[in-house]
């Protein structure tokens, strides 16, 4: 059966981008292929983390998830660093990774600045660490937003060398599912920049936990420009802010971008921003809600993760063992 490997990581709050790019995605897949939905909290170290935040984003990420519509009965849900198998397999992946294709990776050069010699070491291998992620379970797909698609290259990168290398066809070559129109949510204070946890301005993100008022708050101080939304879609080609709006407003409803600016096209940015706010507070309201009820009962949270965090275990070993006998490691 086509397998899925996914993962999220707990730095900040999950925003609007995370869900409408993966999150949403992940809910619908779970009828068509088997899940797996990780928190990788393993990642998130790759830049320095309060402990006690981080145990607490972990679990509140877990309870987003799962307030999301991921359902721990067809899904399974679990913390990272609770499956160890994927630290070993990366370190057998890191022995066969040219430094070459790492130095491709942009996320890297983005996240490290200019300072790239204080930047430290996990965060140059962090996606190997992710390509042992998805390979750790074999997964055959993968739905992701568009920022991870070079990671995914390179996942598919390290399978493929790895089969060729010891003349086996082990691994398969995991497929990425960028999924919707809204692949790449942007910055709402500025088109031209990802949505993103770690933008130091709240106002450049909704987040799942975001009430009606800071949800229209929001909204109302996203930059745009003067003129009324265009009739038709390439009349948004050099208007970014315009852009991110409609798509959102597209994702949000399920319709096409053409049907929203059939819809509000001739319209001023105040009349739109207004049914925005409506609709991201339809969706993300009850989500909030039902987060707030699962963080009132941490134990059934934690059940989640101890339960599947058993279940990926019992899955990763199986690999783990065949790759350690591939490559030639002595059994004990
Ligand atoms: P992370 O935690 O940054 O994001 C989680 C998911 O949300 C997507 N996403 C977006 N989609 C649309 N618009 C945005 N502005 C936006 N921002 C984030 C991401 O593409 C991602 O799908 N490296 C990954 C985590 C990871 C992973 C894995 C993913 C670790 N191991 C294995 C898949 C498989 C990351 O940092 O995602």
């Amino acid at each position: 059966m086509n397998r899925i490997l996914s993962g999220i990581q707990p730095t900040h709050k999950m925003h609007l981008g995370n869900y409408l790019g993966a999150v949403r995605n992940w809910v619908a897949l779970q009828d068509s292929f088997q899940t797996l939905y990780c928190v990788v909290d393993l990642h998130a170290l790759t830049q320095p983390q309060e402990p006690e935040a981080l145990r607490a984003q972990t679990r509140e990420l877990a309870a987003v998830l799962l307030a999301s519509g991921i359902d721990p009965a067809r899904s399974i849900v679990f913390v990272q660093s609770q499956v160890t198998a994927h630290s070993e397999l990366a370190w057998l992946f890191a022995c066969m990774t040219p430094l070459g294709w790492l130095n491709r990776m942009t996320q890297f050069k983005d996240k490290a600045g200019k300072n790239r010699d204080k930047a430290g070491l996990g965060l140059y291998a962090y996606p190997v660490l992710m390509a042992a992620d998805i390979l750790i379970y074999r997964a055959t797909h993968v739905p992701v937003g568009e920022d991870q698609k070079q990671h995914l290259e390179l996942t598919r990168e390290i399978a493929g060398s790895f089969n060729h290398r010891y003349g086996v066809e082990f691994f398969p070559l995991p497929e990425p599912q960028i999924m919707g129109t809204a692949t790449r949510v942007m910055s709402l204070r500025d088109g031209t920049s990802k949505m993103s946890k770690s933008d130091s301005s709240d106002y450049s993100r909704i987040n799942m936990t975001d009430d009606a008022d800071a949800i229209a708050l929001k909204f109302r101080k996203a930059r745009t420009d003067p003129e009324p939304l265009p009739t038709e879609t390439a009349g948004l080609a050099e208007r970014p802010e315009a852009n991110n709006l409609v798509n959102i407003y597209a994702a949000l409803t399920h319709k096409t971008p053409q049907d929203v600016l059939g819809e509000f096209g001739g319209t001023p940015f105040s009349t739109f921003k207004g049914a925005l706010t409506d609709v991201a507070v339809a969706t993300l309201a009850p989500i909030a809600g039902e987060m707030n009820r699962l963080l009132g009962d941490p134990g059934y949270v934690d059940g989640v993760l101890r339960d599947g965090g058993e279940k990926a275990r019992a899955l990763a070993a199986e690999t783990l063992a065949g790759v350690q006998d591939i490559v030639g490691l002595l059994k004990p």
